[in-house]
């Protein structure tokens, strides 16, 4: 995989203003090794916060190597458990910490609420008790799964009934309840994040159809692939969060926005993606139709807020995220796209069942 910068972009800007309005500001990243975390810390660097890094490193902290150096500080340390200098001297908060799919939630429910709910609230009332008013929260659009059919916007009666979206809930609720003690919490439910990171994740839909055409030449479409979802390029989810810390506290205080590009069905990404990789390699990519699983996530969601309230769009399209993941993994060596460390669930399943063996032998000597 290649750390080159991104394929030119159309040039299309994404509203978010060049410049900070005021960067002489320390921000944590709570979660900031991620996928996500690993393309927005270089930007809040490159506009010339000093950006404190607070993150277990679960899947490891190769992502950093470009960024490291230029880190106010990193704090290794479980968002459950922050050590209370973690906060000193901070002026604001992102959080992308926590179990971030349905499958991990679910795989450990009670460690998902005390990250993704718990956590996420204890760290508002610490910011309160500090007087740190804007807090940023990743929360997710899958909060709309389950609701009928339709354009869903941030005032629809949602009803999240799974691990992972009733925990993401939780921490929206108690977020917005500390605005009356000062918080400025804003929530971004972001889309099915796409596109080319550091910390790679080939477990997210568009991602993962790119690594199984790149490796297999087929790709399934379970139930047809006429599923809805929103999706959004990681640059514009990392833009978006910065946007949202920079805003005026009175235009985004309390205040929920759905991020996403647009809405697509998953054969219509599917198409993309086999027409682009069948354009790179010139190899012949095959679309298979399976039966729908039990569970499938349907739903669309508006982005209008977003983009009437803050004036931010997100412009990089799937074809052009394709583009670029083709240039930067399209001859990456197999063992690279199916690092386990690549899919959430394998690597936590992985290091569940490697735990009793590690406790024993720390070391084959
Ligand atoms: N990627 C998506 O498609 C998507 C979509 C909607 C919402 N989100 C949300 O955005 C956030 C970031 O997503 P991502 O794709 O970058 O996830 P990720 O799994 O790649 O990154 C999560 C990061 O948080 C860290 N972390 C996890 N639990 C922690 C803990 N208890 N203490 C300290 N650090 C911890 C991990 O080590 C990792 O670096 C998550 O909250 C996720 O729920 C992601």
């Amino acid at each position: 995989m290649t750390n080159e910068p991104p394929t030119p972009s159309t040039g299309r800007g994404n509203g978010l203003a060049t410049e900070a309005p005021d960067p002489d500001q320390t921000i944590l990243v709570a979660g900031g090794a991620g996928y996500i975390g690993s393309v927005l810390l270089p930007r809040l660097l490159d506009r010339g916060y000093r950006v404190r890094l607070l993150d277990r490193f679960y899947f490891g902290d190769q992502s950093l190597a470009d960024v490291r150096d230029r880190l106010e500080s990193v704090v290794v340390a479980d968002v459950r458990e922050i050590p209370a200098a973690a906060l000193d001297g901070v002026d604001g908060v992102i959080n992308l910490s926590g179990l971030s799919n349905d499958p991990t939630a679910e795989f450990d429910p009670a460690a998902n609420w005390q990250m993704n709910a718990i956590a996420t609230e204890n760290l508002g009332r610490l910011c309160v008790e500090r007087g740190i008013e804007r807090y940023v929260f990743a929360s997710s659009c899958s909060l709309y799964d389950g609701m009928p059919p339709g354009m869903h916007d941030e005032t629809a009666p949602i009803q999240p009934r799974a691990a992972y979206a009733t925990s993401k809930r939780y921490g929206e609720e108690k977020l917005l309840e500390l605005v009356d003690e000062g918080l400025c919490p804003v929530i971004l439910r972001n889309g099915t994040v796409y596109g080319y990171s550091p910390r790679m994740r080939f477990d997210l839909v568009v991602n993962t159809f790119v690594k199984d055409a790149l490796l297999g030449g087929k790709l399934m479409l379970h139930g047809g692939g006429w599923m809805w979802r929103p999706l959004v390029d990681v640059r514009d989810v990392s833009d978006a969060m910065i946007a949202a810390y920079e805003a005026p506290a009175e235009k985004v205080r309390g205040e929920i926005f759905n991020v996403l590009h647009s809405n697509y069905q998953i054969r219509e990404l599917a198409m993309i993606v086999a027409g682009s990789v069948q354009l790179v390699t010139g190899r012949a990519i095959g679309l298979e139709e399976t039966p729908a699983p039990k569970l499938t996530r349907d739903y669309e969601c508006s982005n209008s807020k977003l983009s009437m309230e803050l004036g931010f769009i997100p412009r990089h399209s799937v074809l052009e995220a394709v583009t670029d993941l083709l240039d930067r993994v399209g001859h990456a060596n197999p063992a690279e796209l199916t690092d386990p460390r690549c899919y959430n669930i394998r690597w936590l399943e992985l290091m569940n069942e490697l735990k009793p063996s590690l406790e024993r032998f720390a070391t084959v000597l």
